[in-house]
């Protein structure tokens, strides 16, 4: 059997992880098992359990609950703690995802250990040092024996660093996902009724990203256009807890005109308001890109993203963080109509399956030639 152990932490790795972990149970059982690791990053309910209720993840069989504190702290804690779980299975392989410190922990505490890592959303750059997410997911490719990119840009970014080696294009798992909830979403989901919301006549809103949240004028100008937008059209924002404290530490709480404030809400209840919305706005790269397989235009609250296809495409505007910038994409995104979409960028639908499928071909080939991967 192939031992791995997947880290997970944030809400958006619950969502990622459930898709290779449904894989993994119905289609490998009889080759794989997996130990979930959860760090304990991100621990309301809200934010953690009622994503492993709802997308049926197995129950971790570790929480570390680490959360909080300066990156370096939170990051130390964790590799610490990590590598005393690997050390304690010794897993054939370790599984990480996307670009949180519980990636960065993840991937440090195995290489030490001289343990393959698998990293699910390689070769993604903003190419904003900045960002914590940068450096984590710099670090965390670097680390990395396989590289699952989900898209052909991911591929041409870890080109231009000079990594080929172990990089697989699979598709995104958030796609395979999508496909998977977009219809129970829309049968299972109150959330349009209980919101008072009717489908098509308003906005969607979500932010949270530090380079946003932490600067008082950035997140200011957010205020003010999603105020503004409010006065025509009715915007929902299930609001981070990040993005909830520093609003009422700043007091622009006050400022938010209309704009109908929800607590964080369940994956199957976004699904269907993402479905159901005129325009989302957001800073998230998950939110992004389920804009973008639902077909609704997003208008994107960042300097850049990492996930071009979706404006190279037209359905996603890039605006950055100016009120006025924000005001413009959302009367544009009113008028206009999205581009006819072709063929995915986001890969086949399977992207867990042949995620799965590659790392157990990995470990054949190893074992075959005698040694570890
Ligand atoms: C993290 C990731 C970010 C990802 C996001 C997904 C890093 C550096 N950042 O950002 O890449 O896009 O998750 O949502 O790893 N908090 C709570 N309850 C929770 C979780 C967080 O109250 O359940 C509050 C705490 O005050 C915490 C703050 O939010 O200090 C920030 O949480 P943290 O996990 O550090 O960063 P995120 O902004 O969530
Ligand atoms: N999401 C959710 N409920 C919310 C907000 C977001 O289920 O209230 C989902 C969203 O549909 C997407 C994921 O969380 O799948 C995105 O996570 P987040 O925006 O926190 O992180 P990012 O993708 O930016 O790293």
């Amino acid at each position: 059997m192939i031992k791995i152990v997947t880290i997970v932490g944030a809400r958006p790795q619950f969502i990622k992880a459930a898709a290779v972990s449904r894989c993994l149970r119905n289609e490998f059982a009889d080759r794989v098992t997996e130990i979930l690791v959860h760090t304990g990053q991100h621990y309301d309910d809200n934010m953690s359990t009622v994503f492993f209720e709802e997308l049926d993840i197995p129950h971790p069989k570790y929480n570390l609950e680490i959360s909080g504190g300066h990156h370096g702290a939170m990051t130390g804690r964790m590799l610490e703690a990590v590598e005393r779980v690997l050390l304690e299975e010794k897993p054939d392989w370790v599984l990480i995802y996307g670009d949180t410190n519980s990636t960065l922990a993840g991937a440090l505490a195995a290489a030490k250990l001289h343990i393959p890592v698998a990293h699910v959303e390689a070769g993604l750059r903003s190419f904003n040092m900045r960002m914590p997410e940068e450096i984590n997911r710099i670090v965390a490719d670097r680390l990395s024996t396989l590289l699952f990119c989900p898209t052909s840009a991911a591929v041409a970014n870890l080109a231009n660093e000079g990594v080929s080696a172990g990089v697989e294009s699979v598709g995104d798992v958030m796609f395979d996902v999508a496909l998977f909830y977009r219809e129970r979403a829309r049968k299972q989901s109150a959330a349009l009724a209980s919101l008072g919301l009717v489908e098509g006549a308003f906005a969607l809103a979500t932010c949270h990203r530090a380079e946003n949240t932490d600067d008082p004028d950035r997140l200011g100008e957010i205020v003010t256009a999603l105020a503004e937008i409010s006065a025509s059209l009715p915007v929902v924002l299930p609001i981070h807890p990040r993005t909830r404290k520093l609003l009422a530490d700043s007091g622009l709480d006050k400022k938010l005109g209309n704009v109908k404030v929800v607590d964080p809400v369940p994956f199957l209840d976004m699904v269907a308001l993402e479905q159901a919305a005129k325009v989302i706005l957001t800073d998230s790269g998950g939110v992004q890109k389920e804009a973008f397989f639902y077909g609704v235009p997003c208008i994107t609250m960042r300097d850049e993203t990492e996930w071009v296809e979706t404006v190279d495409l037209g359905w996603n505007r890039l605006v950055g963080a100016s009120a006025m910038a924000i005001d413009k994409a959302f009367q544009d995104s009113m008028q206009g109509k999205l581009p006819p979409l072709a063929k995915s960028p986001y890969g086949d639908g399977n992207a867990a399956r042949h995620i799965v499928s590659r790392i157990v071909q990995s470990s054949d080939q190893s074992s075959a030639i005698g040694g570890r991967t």
